[in-house]
C-alpha cells in the first residue's frame, strides 16, 4: 500500500506514478486524519510512505500516525520525500520510527519537487515548476522501479550539516514555525469552504462565511495556496507571493 500525505500535490503526484508503478494501491493519509477513509493496512505486504519534507523530515503529523496506528509487522516499508531541495538525515529518523513498530525499513529517497513554503519562502513560477517536475520524474520512475523489485533504496552519507537540520533545527523549528497564528482572510473570501474542505488537520471552521483557523495547524500550506480567490495571506509574509498547488 502506498500511503501518502500532501499539503499542495507534490507527494500526491509522486505517489500516484509509483503506485501505479508497483500496482499498489493508494492511501490518502488526509482523508484518513479527516475520518474520512480508514487505514485498512492487514494482509499489505509492503508499506511506502510518500510525504513532504517538513524541517528535513517527515511531517510530525504522519510520523504521529505511523506511531500510534496498528501496521501489520515486518513488512518491508520505503520512504519517499519529496523536497525543495534536501531532506538531511531524514534516513536516521525513519530507519528509528521503522525500529520502534517493527517494519522492515527499506530506506528513504529524496524527490526535488517545487517549492511550496510560501509563508517562509518564494514558490517557483509556473513554467520552472513544469521544468523542476520534469526533472523529478526519472527519480520517481526509479524509485516506483526499485520498490516494485522488492530492492532497498541506496543509503546516502549524512554530513554533519544534515544532522543538525535533520536533529536540532528540526526541534527548534516547529514550536518556533508550525502554528497558524498569522493566518488571516481578506475582504475576498466568497465564503466558498474549500479552505476548510482541504485542510487535513480540519483546522479551519467557517463562520459567518469566513474561515477561522483552530490552532492545530501542520503549515501544509494546502489553504493558503489552494484559495481559488487567494484571499488567505499569513501576516504580511506571503502579500504579493506566487501560490503553488499541483493539481
Ligand atoms: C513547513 C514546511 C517545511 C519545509 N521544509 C523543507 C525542508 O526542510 N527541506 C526541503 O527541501 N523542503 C522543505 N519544504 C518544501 C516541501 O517539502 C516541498 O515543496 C514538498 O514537495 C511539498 O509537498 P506537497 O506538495 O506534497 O505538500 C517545506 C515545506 C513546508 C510547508
Ligand atoms: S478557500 Fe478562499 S474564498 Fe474559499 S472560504 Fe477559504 S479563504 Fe474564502
Ligand atoms: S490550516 Fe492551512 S496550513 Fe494549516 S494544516 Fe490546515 S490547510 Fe494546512
Amino acid at each position: 500500500m502506498v500511503i501518502y500525505f500532501s499539503g499542495t500535490g507534490n507527494s500526491r503526484y509522486a505517489a500516484k506514478k509509483i503506485a501505479s508503478a508497483c500496482e499498489d494501491t493508494l492511501l490518502n493519509l488526509t482523508e484518513v486524519f479527516r475520518g474520512e477513509a480508514r487505514a485498512e493496512t492487514a494482509g499489505e505486504s509492503r508499506l511506502v510512505f510518500v510525504t513532504p519534507t517538513y524541517a528535513w523530515r517527515i511531517p510530525k503529523s504522519v510520523a504521529r500516525w505511523i506511531e500510534e496506528t496498528p501496521l501489520p509487522g515486518g513488512v518491508p516499508t520505503w520512504f519517499v520525500m519529496t523536497c525543495g531541495s534536501e531532506i538531511g538525515n531524514a534516513d536516521r529518523y525513519n530507519r528509528e520510527l521503522c525500529e520502534k513498530k517493527g517494519l522492515r525499513y527499506m530506506g528513504t529517497t529524496q524527490i526535488v519537487m517545487p517549492e511550496n513554503y510560501i509563508t517562509m519562502f518564494k514558490a517557483p513560477t509556473q513554467s520552472e515548476a513544469m521544468r523542476i517536475i520534469e526533472r523529478a520524474e526519472p527519480f520517481i520512475r526509479k524509485a516506483g522501479e526499485a520498490i516494485a523489485r522488492g530492492s532497498a533504496f541506496p543509503a546516502k552519507k549524512a554530513g554533519l550539516l544534515d544532522k543538525a537540520y535533520s536533529g536540532v533545527v528540526n526541534q527548534v523549528f516547529y514550536p518556533l514555525s508550525v502554528n497558524d497564528k498569522a493566518y488571516f482572510a481578506k475582504d475576498s473570501c466568497n465564503g466558498c469552504g474549500k479552505c476548510a474542505k482541504l485542510c487535513p488537520l480540519s483546522n479551519i471552521a467557517l463562520e459567518n462565511g469566513k474561515p477561522r483557523w483552530l490552532g492545530n495547524c501542520t503549515q501544509c500550506m494546502a489553504c493558503i495556496c489552494a484559495c481559488p480567490r487567494e484571499a488567505i495571506e499569513y501576516g504580511k509574509k506571503t502579500v504579493g507571493k506566487r501560490r503553488y498547488y499541483l493539481k
